[in-house]
């Protein structure tokens, strides 16, 4: 995969993209991340990249000019848009999730426009199929910390950035839950013992172990995840296990 990220800030990009895997992704060669400055592609001598907006009101929007450029010098409009997704980091996008970044993880190509300012030119959209991503309700100084979560979370769903050990799979919100809770050694520390089943070398019983945990975790946190009609028939009858133990408890 080839990431194009177009910034007013690049510096803000070194220190995240040469850690960690996604580090060692780029070394692999499974993805390639190159960062471009946008103030490189204004035309004036003060590399000037926002004006004040038409109508008045505060705040400054990003200016189209340089925007297009610094676009045009990275991606051409024959791309296959199947294989490619234009992104604009905004507080206006959809919200960011898991699913969105599994979908951006089996494309060849992603362009992430970090958003600054009160916005940018609402021509950029009519100009380029941009997708507008948000990654929650809050307001932050810029679109580069979007972008990073976007990159992060994308690349690291690339077929061959994670080993066996680490597998996606396992994940929280993997299959649309929360995670199970998870122990490492010593087996006892302070009084605390790791729960007997995960040293039993029972795999199939740790499985379903940790199945009920997160499914119960997954309850009393977040409920709103928890959507019958994408549990399995497996998990639909841990789940009304889970619904028993609470009736009796009470
Ligand atoms: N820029 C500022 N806040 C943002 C947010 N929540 N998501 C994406 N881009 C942003």
């Amino acid at each position: 995969m080839r990431i194009d990220i177009l910034t007013i800030f690049p510096n803000m990009f070194s220190g995240p993209l040469n850690e960690s895997l996604t580090k060692k992704a780029q070394e692999k060669n499974l993805v390639e991340i190159k960062i471009h400055d946008i103030r490189d592609f204004a035309e004036d001598k003060h590399q000037t990249v926002d004006d004040t907006p038409f109508g008045g009101g505060g705040g400054m929007v990003m200016r189209l000019e340089p925007l297009c450029k610094a676009l045009e010098s990275i991606w051409d409009e024959s791309e296959d848009m199947k294989q490619t997704c234009l992104i604009l980091t905004t507080p206006q996008g959809e919200i960011f999730s898991q699913e969105k970044a599994k979908e951006l993880s089996l494309k060849n190509r992603l362009v992430i426009i970090c958003g600054h300012y009160k916005g940018v030119d609402e021509r950029l959209g009519k100009l380029y199929p941009l997708e507008e991503i948000s990654i929650g309700d809050y307001v932050l100084t810029g679109g580069e910390i979007p972008a990073l979560i976007i990159l992060d979370t994308t690349v690291r769903l690339i077929p061959g950035v994670l080993g066996d050990f680490e597998s996606a799979q396992a994940d929280s919100f993997y299959d649309g839950i929360l995670g199970p809770p998870q122990y490492t050694r010593p087996a006892e520390f302070r009084g605390l013992k790791v729960p007997e089943v995960l040293l039993s070398g029972d795999h199939e019983k740790i499985r379903l172990w940790r199945k009920k945990e997160a499914l119960q975790r997954t309850l009393q946190r977040r409920p709103d995840l928890v959507n019958l009609d994408l549990l399995s028939e497996e998990e639909k009858k841990i789940l009304e296990e889970i619904k028993r133990e609470v009736r009796s408890e009470k």
